[in-house]
């Protein structure tokens, strides 16, 4: 089969090809693409099937039995490369075609099966600091949200609050001393986090205190009503302002879940452990699971006093969302690197559970991520989601009002403008890099329209819709498209084809840098492409042609940012 010889020949050299994508040879060969897909990147020698000493002589026996098709019209041996000759416009008209076909859900995939993905992300703690790690978090855990959509799975995505252990025992005898109703009706994050650190703070010198808190979380584990009636409306109260917060991110959660929701199952946890022999008990009488074997230490799954822990919770958890969910195929888990081991230990303890019960899932997976060097707002270190948003609102409202960076059109909203790409520069900052990478917060970069940030995005994709307000046309999907003649044109339509590759790449890897990456070659394209084809001025049929090709690459463009979860400007 001729694409099972062209994949080796094509492999490595393909980048140093002028002009060619992988989707494009992968179009062309009309390959399996997850079969090609694996291969690229491996050097040809590697590659060359067996009894293929010469990958010279190999390429030139590709070339020579290369037929043409519709999009290459031929194959020349280059050296140890294959070259080829392409039909742009039979490129452009297909690949146009397909975004005028699929719009907003072009790059989306489907899949042949139902697949069921957990996505479990951002999850603050109530009354603690909204930390660089939940914002991460939440960036990356709605991008792996998006993603998976896009590539045809369910998604359930879930905010697993900390909502649940000693520590809320503390809170309400700290708001019983500290606590004021008006201030936690108006502001239930920053009141709860302020009570918090105050207790915190008495707790440190008097081990009463602690004891109280033991005692009082105790009572919420046995269903005390009034203690658990107080708890619930912290809950609610920080609920709803977290969900206001997350609409400033285009966020939406399908369950508010958090730790506490999983006490039900907790003695279940208990007695399946038990049940299973995995349950070891500690001369001071905790019950753990004891994971030495793997070098993953001992973990505690119940303290002396009968109390549960994070660990009991986690594994509670799988419980709920079996009977609430049904079968699911995966799990992912969005948290910083500090739980690195606290997982491990988490799926090897899933793993044990699984020798017993074939049933239980073990398709969990670690989306790991770096952490954020030098976060803070106007406030101080101790951010809150609401202050980093505000913090990126005001940067941006100050750099349009003194017109350093960009040239804006008047607008009348200005503050949702700015919050809009405040918010963008914030989520692009988090993404451009390799997930797990760690990286400096810095407000001036990320706000800046120059380099690779989320204003700069948005001010390409508004130029794009400014260029279809200034046309003077109509717009025709039905434009001739053989009249886009120019080398420009044709990169542009190239890079525009390979969303599809992108995203599905991006999904495989769940690393939204792939995506953000080829955001910022398309929109440099795109600004190539602008320099030279010109709609105003140009002849109708022209213009017509060319308004298509950059409706395409705004298509392309916005649907990349929404699966980003940046809500793309049409003006600014
Ligand atoms: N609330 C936790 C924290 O702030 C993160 C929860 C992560 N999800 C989980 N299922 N453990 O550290």
């Amino acid at each position: 089969m001729a694409t099972q010889l062209f994949k080796s020949a094509i492999a490595k050299p393909l980048s140093k090809l002028t002009q060619f994508s992988e989707n494009h040879i992968i179009r062309a060969l009309q390959a399996p693409k997850a079969q090609l897909q694996h291969q690229f990147g491996l050097p040809v020698p590697r590659l060359l099937p067996q009894g293929q000493k010469n990958a010279v002589a190999y390429s030139q026996e590709l070339a020579g039995k290369f037929e043409s098709n519709t999009y290459i019209e031929k194959a020349t041996a280059v050296g140890p490369f294959l070259q080829f000759d392409v039909r742009p416009s039979e490129y452009i008209r297909a690949t146009l075609n397909q975004v005028v076909k699929e719009k907003e859900k072009y790059g989306h995939h489907t899949l042949p099966e139902k697949k069921t993905v957990i996505i479990d992300y951002s999850s603050p703690n109530i009354a603690k600091p909204f930390h660089a790690g939940h914002l991460r978090s939440t960036i990356l855990g709605n991008f792996i949200k998006r993603i998976h959509d896009a590539n045809g799975y369910q998604t359930i995505g879930i905010n697993y609050l900390g909502d649940w252990g000693k520590q809320y025992g503390l809170l309400a005898i700290g708001f019983d001393m500290f606590g004021q109703e008006a201030e936690l009706e108006k502001d239930p994050i920053h009141h709860l986090y302020e009570v918090y650190v105050k207790i915190n703070a008495l707790a440190k010198d008097d081990p009463e205190i602690d004891k109280r808190a033991n005692a009082y979380f105790k009572k919420m584990e046995q269903g005390d009503q009034a203690a658990l009636a107080q708890w619930k409306r912290f809950r609610e109260l920080s609920i709803d302002s977290y969900k206001h917060i997350y609409k400033r991110l285009n966020i939406d959660f399908d369950y508010f879940s958090g730790e506490s929701q999983t006490e039900p199952f907790i003695p279940k946890v208990y007695n399946m452990l038990n049940q299973f022999g995995l349950i070891e008990t500690t001369d001071d009488g905790a019950s753990i699971v004891n994971l030495e074997a793997y070098k993953l230490g001992k973990p505690i799954i119940q303290r002396a006093d009968g109390t549960s822990l994070y660990m009991t919770r986690d594994l509670a958890s799988i419980m709920l969302r079996r009977q609430l969910f049904g079968d699911f195929d995966k799990v992912v888990y969005v948290v910083g690197t500090e739980q690195e081991l606290y997982l491990k230990q988490l799926f090897k303890i899933s793993e044990l559970i699984q020798q017993h019960d074939p049933s239980w899932p073990t398709d969990l997976y670690h989306a790991n991520f770096g952490r954020v060097l030098g976060m803070s707002t106007r406030k101080g270190t101790v951010v809150f989601l609401q202050d980093i948003l505000d913090t990126a609102q005001e940067h941006m409202l100050e750099n349009i009002k003194n017109g350093n960076q960009f040239k804006m059109d008047a607008l009348d909203d200005l503050d949702s403008v700015a919050d809009k790409l405040g918010a963008s520069a914030v989520l692009v900052q988090d993404m451009v890099a390799k997930r797990l990478k760690n990286y400096q917060f810095s407000w001036d970069r990320m706000t800046s329209a120059r380099g690779y940030t989320g204003v700069y995005l948005q001010y390409t994709h508004a130029r794009l819709c400014g260029i279809e307000r200034n046309a003077g046309i109509p717009f025709d999907m039905k434009a001739d498209l053989s009249l886009l003649n120019e080398k420009e044109a044709f990169e542009l339509a190239l890079t525009i084809s390979q969303l599809p590759d992108i995203t599905h790449n991006a999904c495989q890897a769940m690393d939204p840098c792939i995506l953000v990456q080829y955001l910022f070659k398309l929109a440099h394209v795109t600004s190539q492409a602008n320099n030279v084809l010109r709609v105003k001025g140009a002849d109708t049929k022209t213009a017509e042609a060319r308004l298509l090709l950059f409706w395409a690459a705004k298509t392309t463009l916005a649907n990349g940012l929404h699966l980003l979860g940046i809500d793309p400007l049409s003006r600014m």
